[in-house]
């Protein structure tokens, strides 16, 4: 199928490029290089062997949009495009509306135009909110805590209401858990700008030399080291999963909802020691106060990608630790080097 992947230069659109070409699939990328480099196409040439089409645009761009969709007739589209940090969406909620809702807008404007039936949404466990229980299924009450949280779950309202608008629409809507990892090559991985926010790139510049230590936020909840437990998985397994999406579509489903996690949790500490094993270098840490927002613990029900997709994560949390360094090791400096 010819694919048009939104934000495809970014973090997780680029490893799902490989998944596509290594399933045989076209894949065009439409990526305005906002939160990513244009280093990351000679990398996925070195790594596919392909030269993946690429368009500089902005996917709130309706003329040029339709101006690609009119050249390439795609089969299916994955929309990764969009802002993601959660800090940033409370100072700059504008912003994040403006970016995540338009984009959306104008992409399903263009399929809606040029008859493409199939789209990937990239959504996210923060539409659970703080859940009552764990695991989390699918089927779990939503809510949101702040403005990122918001525009993922607007447009899950937003692409449900179309579908049953729009007969043979299919749309998945994927809530991924928390992505780690990186390609086992070393050549295409997280790059974030500045200080990360995130747990695992964080302790990846802590072992690398580049912060003093980690902050562990809180150690007072009710997880077993009182540190918080997350459902980390690794990039590679996160971008199969959306192969096995599009492949769902095909069948006609009309809208499905998938967690695409491992089903198991780890706490900060546990993350510290696997980093410490696997850089062999101490990881200083220090206990701070709790982050705003931030609940005890999260992890995916994974039985119901596992019985309607076929799929589930395959690779361990040593693999997700050790291709995260990998990656941190060749690139100290991300792409700019
Ligand atoms: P990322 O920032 O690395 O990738 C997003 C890409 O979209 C970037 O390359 C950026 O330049 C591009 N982009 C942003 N706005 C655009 C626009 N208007 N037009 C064209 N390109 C635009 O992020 P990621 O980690 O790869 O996340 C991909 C998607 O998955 C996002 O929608 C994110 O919200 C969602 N998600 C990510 C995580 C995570 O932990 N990384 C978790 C859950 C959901
Ligand atoms: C965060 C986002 C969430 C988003 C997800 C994936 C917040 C509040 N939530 O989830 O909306 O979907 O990323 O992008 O930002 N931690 C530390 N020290 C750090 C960083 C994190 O102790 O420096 C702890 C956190 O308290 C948490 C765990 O590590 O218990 C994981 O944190 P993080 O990687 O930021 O992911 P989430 O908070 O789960």
């Amino acid at each position: 199928m010819k694919i048009l992947v939104t934000g495809g230069t970014g973090y997780i659109g680029s490893h799902t490029v490989i998944s596509l070409v290594n399933s045989g699939n076209e894949v065009v990328i439409v990526d305005n290089l906002s939160n990513s480099k244009i280093q990351v196409l000679d990398r996925l040439y070195k790594i596919t062997g392909k030269k993946i089409k690429f368009y500089k645009t902005d996917v709130r761009n309706e003329k040029k949009l339709f101006a690609v969709f009119r050249k390439e007739k795609f089969q299916g589209v994955i929309h990764f495009a969009g802002f993601k940090a959660v800090g940033e969406s409370v100072e700059k909620p504008l912003e994040y509306y403006s970016n995540n809702l338009e984009s959306t807008f104008t992409l399903m404007k263009a399929m809606k135009t040029f008859g493409v039936r199939n789209l990937v949404f990239s959504s996210s466990a923060t539409v659970y909110g703080k859940p009552a229980s764990v695991p989390i299924y699918e089927d779990f009450p939503l809510s949101t805590t702040n403005p990122y949280g918001t525009t993922k779950l607007f447009i899950e309202r937003i692409l449900t209401d179309w579908s049953k608008a729009e007969k043979g629409m299919n749309i998945a809507l994927l809530r991924y858990f928390n992505p780690v990892g990186a390609h086992e090559s070393g050549l295409i991985g997280e790059d974030p700008n500045g200080i990360p926010n995130n747990l695992v790139p964080y302790i990846t510049k802590v072992a690398v030399g580049k912060l003093p230590f980690v902050n562990v936020f809180g150690d007072d909840y009710d997880t077993p080291d009182g540190t918080g437990v997350r459902d980390y998985i690794h990039v590679c397994d996160l971008a199969e999963g959306h192969v096995a999406a599009l492949k769902k579509l095909e069948t006609n489903p009309g809208l499905v909802v998938y967690n695409l996690g491992t089903g198991k949790g780890y706490s900060v500490l546990e993350m510290v020691e696997m980093f410490r094993k696997v850089t062999g270098r101490e990881i200083p840490y220090r206990v701070t106060p709790r982050r705003p927002g931030d609940i005890d613990v999260c992890y995916a029900s994974t039985e119901k990608a596992k019985a309607e997709l076929g799929w589930e994560a395959k690779r361990d949390l040593e693999q997700m630790c050790r291709d995260s360094w990998n990656w941190q090791e060749k690139n100290p400096d991300g792409y700019s080097k």
